[in-house]
């Protein structure tokens, strides 16, 4: 697929290149396509990547990852111009300045304020409610892997998102309508703060388990 990846911080970095090695299109939208680091990134990802603006990125797009802080969301968005037809990935977390806590929550949530911005596109919430350094980048603990819980009003849009996480190891939870935002936001700061605060680590992740 042809996936437009805007922000080359640590989620879009993993994701991005994981994506471009299982040979979909990757373009990362930055506000330094020409820096070292995005170049030092689009070789690590190799040949199935390039880096542009993030204009530029979502034009020929399929998928739109908005791998950003949340904070600025909203302005990068409005820079990103008309997408309609593509369909959005929210990974975001509405944290605070010090990562203390959520600035949204119970009433509304992060990817509920980002669909309302984007009324003409699909907007599916995944892979925020897990870290991406250790977890995106190898969701494979032993024998198990780890759940990622996603949500979204598009079933369509939402199947397609199935299987981009799924091809990355995940086992994906569909948590039902973007409304749940609400619930796997909270997760996220959770899991924050068993790694940090906690001293569990970066290697920790959640899983739904069945009978
Ligand atoms: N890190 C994690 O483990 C993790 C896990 C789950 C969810 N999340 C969530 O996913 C989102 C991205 O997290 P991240 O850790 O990848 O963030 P990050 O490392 O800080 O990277 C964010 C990227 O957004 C881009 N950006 C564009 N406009 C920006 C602006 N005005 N200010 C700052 N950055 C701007 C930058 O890319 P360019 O410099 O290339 O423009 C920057 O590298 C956040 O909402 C976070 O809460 C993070």
């Amino acid at each position: 697929m042809k996936i437009a990846v805007i922000g080359t911080g640590q989620v879009g970095s993993v994701l991005g290149t994981r994506w471009a090695h299982n040979g979909h299109q990757i373009v990362f939208g930055s506000r330094t396509p020409t820096s070292q680091r995005v170049l030092g990134l689009v070789e690590k990802a190799g040949p199935n990547a390039t880096a542009t603006s993030p204009a530029q990125a979502v034009m020929d797009a399929e998928i739109v990852v908005l791998a950003i802080k949340y904070a600025a969301v909203e302005t990068v968005i409005k820079q990103l111009g008309d997408l309609s037809g593509k369909i959005i990935i929210d990974p975001n977390n509405p944290l605070n300045g010090d990562v203390s806590g959520l600035t949204l929550g119970t009433t509304t949530s992060a990817g509920e304020e980002i669909a309302r911005l984007i009324p003409q596109a699909p907007v599916v919430k995944a892979f925020n409610m897990t870290g991406a350094i250790g977890n995106m980048a190898n969701p494979i603990y032993g024998d198990q892997r780890l759940s990622m819980l996603i949500c979204g009003d598009d079933e369509q849009a939402k199947a397609v998102v199935a299987g981009l996480v799924t091809e990355l190891g995940f086992e994906v939870v569909d948590c039902g309508p973007m409304t749940s935002a609400r619930y796997l936001e909270p997760m996220a700061m959770l899991w924050i703060t068993l790694a940090g605060k906690m001293g569990l680590g970066g290697n920790i992740g959640f899983r739904l388990l069945t009978r």
